[in-house]
């Protein structure tokens, strides 16, 4: 029998969507998320309390490990196959990147290619969308490249933008798509490139 295929996530943050991955995976046999990765220290990020409890140590790293390759190097030996970014605020070395061309996905949470690019994330893109007068906004998972957000779309999903929405309002309803949707985006991209 073929070993599972192997992810490893990448975050900054909450980890709220690493969660997701993890027990939407958790009872699936052809794929694990065998590493979380994260750039931010533990009193930072709470993405460590979160995979802890779902039975995995996050591991931390460095920006120099990233763009000297040590984290490239740390997960091949891994034998990772699949890289998610789920609030990942770093940008990917071109080494990083072709190494998991096609086998690599971010997620952003607006419809791109309105509302991506440098400087949009977080609650940044949820306050342009609300400044821009938009009445729908959503997310969106696409393939990474080595520009920002440029990568091709997978997938998107929309939702409606209130009135007297507050950033935090659209952000809530986002996040709620995100959850949902990433991980059988993840999993549907990866049964394609595997069929
Ligand atoms: C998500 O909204 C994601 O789209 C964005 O950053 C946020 C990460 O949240 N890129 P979390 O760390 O998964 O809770």
């Amino acid at each position: 029998m073929e070993r599972p295929v192997r992810l490893a996530i990448l975050a900054s943050g909450s980890g709220s969507n690493t969660a997701s991955i993890m027990r939407y995976f958790a009872d699936e046999e052809n794929v694990e998320v065998a590493f979380v990765g994260c750039n931010r220290p533990p009193e930072r990020a709470g993405i460590y309390e979160r995979t802890r409890a779902l039975g995995l140590e996050t591991t931390r790293f460095t920006k120099s490990d990233l763009v000297e390759g040590r984290l490239l190097e740390t997960l091949q030996n891994a034998h990772i196959d699949w890289v998610i970014l789920a609030g990942f605020l770093m940008h990917m070395p071109p080494a990083f990147v072709q190494a998991f061309t096609g086998r690599m996905l971010n997620i952003h949470p607006a419809l791109l290619p309105k509302f991506g690019g440098q400087g949009m994330y977080g609650m940044h893109v949820h306050e342009a969308v609300i400044a821009a007068g938009e009445k729908e906004s959503g997310m969106t998972v696409h393939w990474v490249t080595e520009a920002y957000d440029e990568g091709g779309i997978v997938f998107q999903a929309s939702c409606e933008v209130n009135l007297d929405d507050t950033p935090q309002d659209l952000a809530n309803r986002v996040m709620q798509l995100e959850h949902t949707y990433y991980p059988r985006t993840i999993a549907a991209c990866i049964e394609s490139v595997n069929a």
